[in-house]
This record gives C-alpha cells, sequence and structure tokens, in this order.
C-alpha cells in the first residue's frame, strides 16, 4: 500500500536557529549532486524544517521524512503546510538501529538525506543507517549525511571540541565522529565516499554511492 499523503492539519512549527542557518548552503550542494527528480527518504527529519524548505526548493523530488521518535511529526506537518508543499509524504517512525525499517522507507530510493544524527546518538545509528542505506538505496542512489565530524590531519575548530564535550557530557555514547570511522563503517556496508564537501561553520556533508 503506498504511504498516506501528508495531513497538512494543525500543529506547532518548531524552529531550530542551526535549521534556518544551514539549510540553503545544504541545499546548494543537493542541486549539485542530485539529479533533477527522484525520491529521497529522510532520516532523523527532527523539526521538518529540512524537509519542507528541500521540498519547496526541488519541486521534481517526492520526501519521505522519518524519525525515531513521533514527537515532532506535527512540527513537521505544519513546516511543510507553511511552506504548501505537496510533495512530502506522511512522516513515519524509523529507527536506523532497528534491523527492519517500516515499509514506508524500504523503496528503492535515490536519495537518503540524514543530518545531524550521528553525533546525537549511539555508534550502533552510525551502523545502522549505513546498512540500511545500503539495503534501501537505488542502484545509482545516494546517501547523504551532514553535520560535524573530527577528521585526521585537519585540525578541529574549538567551537566543534565545545560541542562534543558537551555532548559526552550529556551522554557517554554520544560525540562527535571521525569522519574515517563513518567511512570505513559504510564501506563494510557496501557504500563508498564519493564526495566531501566542506560547509560552513566546521560541517561536511558527506556523499555516499554503491561501492
Ligand atoms: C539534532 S536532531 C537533527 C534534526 C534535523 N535532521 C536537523 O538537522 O535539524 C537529531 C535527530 O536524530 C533523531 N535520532 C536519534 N537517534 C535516531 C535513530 N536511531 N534513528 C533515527 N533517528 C534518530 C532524533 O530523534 C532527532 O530528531
Amino acid at each position: 500500500m503506498p504511504p498516506a499523503p501528508l495531513d497538512h492539519t494543525a500543529a506547532q512549527a518548531q524552529r531550530s536557529l542551526a535549521s534556518e542557518r544551514n539549510r540553503q548552503p545544504i541545499l546548494e550542494v543537493l542541486q549539485r549532486v542530485l539529479p533533477a527528480s527522484g525520491a529521497a527518504l529522510e532520516i532523523a527529519s527532527g523539526t521538518g524544517q529540512h524537509v519542507a524548505f528541500f521540498a519547496r526548493a526541488l519541486p521534481q523530488w517526492t520526501w519521505q521524512p522519518s524519525d525515531a521518535v513521533a514527537d515532532a511529526f506535527g512540527s513537521i506537518r505544519a513546516w511543510c503546510a507553511q511552506l504548501g508543499v505537496a510533495n512530502v509524504r506522511a512522516p513515519v517512525v524509523l529507527d536506523v538501529t532497528h534491523q527492519d525499517w517500516p515499509a514506508a522507507a524500504s523503496a528503492g530510493w535515490d536519495a537518503i538525506y540524514c543530518a545531524n544524527m550521528l553525533h546525537i546518538a549511539p555508534w550502533a545509528a552510525c551502523e545502522g543507517l549505513m546498512r540500511g542505506a545500503a539495503r534501501h538505496l537505488g542502484a545509482q542512489g545516494q546517501l547523504l549525511t551532514y553535520g560535524p565530524y573530527l577528521e585526521q590531519g585537519v585540525p578541529t575548530s574549538q567551537g566543534n571540541l565545545d560541542f562534543d564535550a558537551d555532548l559526552r557530557r550529556r551522554h557517554p555514547a554520544w560525540g562527535i565522529r571521525a569522519r574515517e570511522d563513518v567511512q570505513a563503517t559504510a564501506a563494510s556496508a557496501g557504500l563508498r565516499l564519493v564526495q566531501r564537501v566542506q560547509m560552513p561553520a566546521n560541517n561536511l556533508l558527506l556523499v555516499f554511492g554503491r561501492a
């Protein structure tokens, strides 16, 4: 059965200032690396600001938002209603650490997009994301991850070091990931890093394809 269309009724749009700052630079990378049309699964949609913004700017794409928890699904709906987008499906609960992803998230996606999750989740989320992406991307599909990373030989900003310490204080299993570890986990799932894009405020956007 096809996933339900998005219900545009009511609910409060939650704002993340970081999403407001980074959505335009991320969009510019999406416009460069993605084909003109396709179907995308967003992992860890959070407030829904990204998915609504990208759906409006990329009308030839259909977006499937998801998150491990449904708490902010009302906010995703509210953002989509505010921006008047019709190419976003109803959000689904998807915890990447679960072996089986829900049917609505199991298409052969042209893109899987995941921002700012890897450092605010245990390492098992990175392993689950890579395994799931390898299972659910189409043959030419791309996995895009956005966020802060540590990298060998690249000095880390004080802001990222402070952020990492704060994350680890909040939860011992959280923390900014080493890009090399993420890349190795992707490789063991059958994905290879095809692009590393330097983004504002010491973030990276990584693009993976099938090995
Ligand atoms: C910092 S928010 C990022 C939200 C949004 N992508 C953004 O960039 O603004 C982190 C999100 O990751 C989600 N998350 C954490 N663990 C997850 C998991 N195992 N599977 C899917 N989502 C997860 C949280 O529920 C939360 O919405």
